[in-house]
């Protein structure tokens, strides 16, 4: 049997996504796609799941999508197929993503570490859209993440040039949540995803329901959703405990509802 394209393991309440097709630096095919996006699809509706921890190796986070698969359909193909429409399941998911990149993140790789919640990068992260350099452009949402992320200026230079961006300016872009010693990198994330995790999953994620809704509203309706969301949080029996551990100087102790 084919070795899988992805290993997928759960430490405490994190649940890690690793991508595993070393050979090809993790390009993104449509089995790696589906392979991911179904586990993680499981991770948000696990109770015992807090966070995603996602990972590529130390070489490449993930070097694109599949340019040897794509290249030889045509469009009425990849029309029918909706190529790429998999990877929208993951954007609808509630529980938090953290992505651990190290090394190339290009074209579909930097997509998905887009697609993800919490950025950690090592030094030795590279960023790009190369589309431009196939004769094609981002297609798995390049061109409008990486836009609301990081403005005009830097999305055209990135797309239109297809140069690779180093994490250093990755992260004074914007597009970077912590950069991070090489060494370090996998150990941030892990910690990041394990604080995230470590909190009342709910609470998890209408914060991050919330967050993505200011892409998608104007500030006055943005605000009305914050405020009726964190209303209907006083429904919560972790808003009860959070506040009353609080008050009590002790730790809270959440049950996720
Ligand atoms: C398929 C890929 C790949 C990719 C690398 N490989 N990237 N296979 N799709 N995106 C394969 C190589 O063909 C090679 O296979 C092996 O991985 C190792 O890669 P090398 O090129 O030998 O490694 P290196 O010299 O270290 O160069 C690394 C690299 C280069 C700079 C990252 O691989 C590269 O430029 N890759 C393509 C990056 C890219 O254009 N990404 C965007 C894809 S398009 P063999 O069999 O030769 O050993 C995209 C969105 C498309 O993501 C949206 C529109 C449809």
């Amino acid at each position: 049997a084919a070795e899988s394209p992805v290993i997928v393991s759960r430490e405490g309440r994190v649940g890690r996504i690793r991508l595993n097709r070393p050979k090809a630096l993790n390009a993104l095919d449509a089995a790696t796609m589906e392979a991911v996006v179904a586990a993680a699809v499981a991770f948000d509706a696990d109770p015992e799941v807090g966070a995603i921890l996602l990972l590529g190796s130390e070489k490449a986070f993930a070097a694109g999508a599949d340019i040897k698969e794509m290249k030889d359909k045509d469009g009425s193909e990849m029309y029918a197929a909706d190529w790429f429409r998999r990877w929208e399941d993951l954007t609808r998911l509630r529980i938090p993503i953290v992505a651990c990149v190290q090394g190339y993140a290009l074209g579909g790789g930097c997509e998905l570490a887009m697609m993800a919640d919490v950025l950690v990068a090592g030094r030795s992260a590279k960023f790009g859209q190369p589309e431009i350099t196939l004769g094609v452009l981002p297609g798995m949402g390049g061109s409008q993440r990486l836009t609301k992320s990081v403005g005009k200026a830097k999305a055209m230079d990135m797309v239109l040039t297809g140069r690779m961006v180093e994490a250093e300016e990755a992260e004074r872009m914007g597009l970077v949540s912590r950069l991070v010693a090489d060494e370090d990198a996998v150990a941030t994330a892990e910690e990041v995803a394990a604080t995230i995790a470590g909190f009342s999953k709910p609470a998890a994620m209408m914060n991050k329901e919330a967050v993505l809704n200011a892409f998608e509203t104007p500030l006055t309706q943005g605000l009305v959703f914050e405020r009726r969301v964190f209303h209907g949080l006083f429904s919560s029996a972790d808003q009860a405990e959070g506040m009353a551990a609080f008050a009590e100087k002790r730790p809270a102790e959440w049950t996720h509802r």
